[in-house]
This record gives C-alpha cells, structure tokens and sequence, in this order.
C-alpha cells in the first residue's frame, strides 16, 4: 500500500467513500492509527491539552509541534501525515506561516499543513499552496481563537454566522486548500457546505454528513478524562486498563510476586 495522498482524499470524495482522520502525537500510538487503515494523521496542536496537560492550545510552540510531527512521520507507512501550525506560527504574516509551513515537511516529514481561520488566512493559503505545501484550513469553532470565542462554543447557530461560514467554506476552497476541517457546527450547515464544496470537508464535531471524520485519538481511546465533549464517541478506555496493569504491577512486588522464576536469570 502506498502513502494516502490529497489526490486519494479528492478522489474518496467524488467516489462517496469516506475519508478517516484521527490525531496522533507520538510513535507508538501512531504505528497502531497507521495499522488501523486510518487515512491521514493530524499532529494537532490538542497535545497541548491531551499530551502537555495544558489549559489551551495557546502555549505550543513550533519547535514542539515539529518534535512530534517528527515521531508520528517515522511510524506512519500509509497513512498521510499533517502537521497543524500552532498559534502565531502563521497569523504574523505570509512570509511566517510560508517558512514555518515548510518545516513541516521538510524537516519533520509531513505531506500538509492545517491553519485555523477563514478569509483572514486566504493569503496565506495561497503562498502556502503555491510553495507546493498543501493546506487544509479549519473553520467553525477555532480552539486557537478561545479568546475571542469566549469559550469552547457550537458555532453558526444563528443564521447569519451560519452564512458567513458558508461563504468562508467558499473563499477557503477558492484560495487553494485542498480540504477543509469543520469543528463544532450544526450537522445541516455542515451538510450545506459539503454539498456547496468540491474540495472534501472533515467534521469533529459536525454530524454525519461530511466527506470525513476527525477525533482526538486520546478522546477515542478513553486516555483523556479532564472533559469529554458532546461529540466525542469512546471506543475503549486504555486509562482504566492502563490503572488496573499498574496497580497489579505495584501489588505483586510489594507481595514479591514479581519478579517471578520467569522473569529471573538462573
Ligand atoms: O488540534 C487538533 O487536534 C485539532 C482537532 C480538534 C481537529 O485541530
């Protein structure tokens, strides 16, 4: 199997099969996302809250995200690897998002870049997809933007903001990105903009009707409790696995258990 490219993700869409995303931050996890089939993995700069234990994403530098962009790119055989540009790796200016863009892929080995922000980023999608680094942008409710959000908020609720996301949907398809990242709206507008778009539109938060689906692998496997969002689906919960091994673990050698004749040299 060769390496899922945007080409595979535009043509997953115009063949109506759905395109698979799931983070991931580090090797061993992103060995088993790769295994699993999943279609591209996002280095998302939620390793602030899942892996840093960080408030917000604010704080996460570019030299972080590249360690870890770096440590997923090594184990990721199939699976397309983006790298999501922290906050002011881009906002400052074109030439900013172009050279921190580029590091991405040329030192921690990722196909693309993810940039939250709508009209306001489309210059930047341009010099980013004529520099040959293909961009998936990322509307609707922007963690990078708590600030002015207010919080972690459902956005386009009210008709308006649900219009203006329409036409954000279409400037961003319009600059040169190769897809499109939907957080946290009303899964009728994301149908709207999927419908409306050519390019494929992932969802977190958005319903069915999007081209793909995005989840943060700590949500998916039950290793992050500190809050659980509406949309999340828990497939296992490796935390408490992980709690019940360490404790036996702990209990065996304090009872002299462990270590055992098997696990002794004679
Ligand atoms: O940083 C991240 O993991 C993300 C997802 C929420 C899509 O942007």
């Amino acid at each position: 199997m060769s390496k899922v490219t945007t080409q595979d993700f535009s043509r997953k869409k115009s063949d109506g099969r759905k395109i698979t995303m799931l983070t991931a931050y580090d090797y061993p996890f992103a060995r088993i996302v790769d295994e699993a089939g999943i279609d591209a993995i996002l280095v998302g700069d939620s390793l602030g809250m899942v892996v840093q234990g960080l408030e917000n994403t604010l704080p996460v530098t570019m030299d972080e995200m590249i360690y870890h962009t770096k440590l997923v790119s090594r184990a990721a055989k199939n699976a397309m690897v983006i790298g999501d540009m922290p906050f002011m790796s881009y906002q400052a200016g074109i030439d900013d998002s172009v050279r921190n863009a580029g590091r991405f892929l040329k030192e921690a080995g990722a196909s693309a870049v993810k940039l939250e922000g709508g009209p306001e980023i489309a210059d930047k999608i341009r010099a980013l997809t004529r520099s040959n680094i293909p961009v998936m942008a990322h509307i609707g409710l922007t963690p990078q933007s708590i600030h002015r959000m207010g919080g972690y908020k459902v956005q386009g609720k009210t008709e308006e903001s649900a219009q203006k996301l329409v036409e954000d949907a279409l400037i961003i398809e319009d600059s040169g990105a190769f897809s499109l990242l939907l957080e946290a709206i009303p899964m009728d507008l994301a149908k709207e903009i999927a419908e409306k778009l050519s390019i494929p539109v992932i969802g977190i938060g958005a319903g069915p009707y999007c081209d793909g689906q995005v989840l943060v692998l700590h949500d998916v496997i039950g290793m992050f409790d500190r809050f659980v969002p509406k949309f999340v689906k828990r497939y296992a919960n490796l935390k408490e696995e992980a709690l019940n091994a360490i404790r036996t673990y702990r209990e065996e050698i304090e009872k002299g258990i462990f270590p055992g004749e098997d696990q002794s040299f004679k």
